[in-house]
């Protein structure tokens, strides 16, 4: 039976008018999920990874002796992928995330000489790069970057409101490289890795002498 030509307009009307509504609708879902890291969620909610001491790549180590004489050690870590895109380009990629672990070390006299090694961690500071200001509203994010802090007693919660009042003054000497301390993490700053057989880095530490 032929289909009577009303029907069958209709039905490719709505068709038509399903797609058109599907193509206007998928921005606004895909920019909430868009953010690049499992890490983020819509809001801007930064959450711990915990894979890190496995699965990342060691950037560098701090030694710090901290006001009132305790051992500080500070060891920092980012995602492969961000640490292979840097050396390339010099830049971060949207969605890399760079941990920071802070712990309290020992110190004895050992058979190598005066040694501290590492104690229990304390806190862990957080860096997501976001180049696009994905969340202007979400004073944890800003100058290209978002900011979290964790104490040991509760990994899943952010401690740090504000980066602002929480971050960026003691970030300033770094703002020249992106607000990172690079001259600490030979993975990105020593030309060509230890034995000169890796890719050349394309970072040179201009802060190297400071
Ligand atoms: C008291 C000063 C101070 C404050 C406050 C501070 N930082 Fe830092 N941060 C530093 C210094 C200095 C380094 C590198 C040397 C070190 O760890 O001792 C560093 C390193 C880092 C690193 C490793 C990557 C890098 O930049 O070299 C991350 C991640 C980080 N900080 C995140 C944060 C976040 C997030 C906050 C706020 C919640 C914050 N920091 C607050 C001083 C500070």
């Amino acid at each position: 039976m032929p289909i009577p030509r009303v029907a069958f307009l209709s039905f490719f009307g709505l068709g038509a008018l399903g797609v058109l509504l599907a193509v206007a609708r998928q921005p606004q879902t895909s920019e909430a999920a868009k953010f690049p890291s499992s890490y983020v969620d819509a809001k801007g909610a930064i959450s711990l990874p915990s894979d890190y001491r496995l699965k990342w790549t060691h950037l560098g180590s701090w030694s710090v002796t901290e006001e009132g004489g305790g051992i500080g050690l500070h060891d920092v870590y980012a995602q492969p992928d961000a640490v292979t895109s840097f050396i390339n380009d010099g830049k971060w990629p949207d969605g890399a995330t760079i941990v920071k672990e802070v712990r309290g070390g020992h110190e004895a006299k050992l058979t190598t000489g005066q040694a501290r090694w590492d104690g229990e961690i304390k806190v862990w500071f957080v860096m997501v790069k976001d180049a696009k200001n994905s969340f202007p509203d979400n004073p944890n994010w800003g100058r290209g970057w978002g900011w979290a802090l964790y104490n040991k007693s509760d990994p899943t919660k952010n401690v740090s409101t504000n980066y602002k009042l929480d971050c960026i003054a003691c970030h300033v000497p770094a703002q020249e490289t992106d607000w990172i301390y690079l001259r600490g993490y030979p993975t990105l700053n020593e030309k060509a890795g230890p034995f000169g057989t890796y890719p050349a880095t394309t970072y040179q530490p201009a802060d190297a002498a400071k």
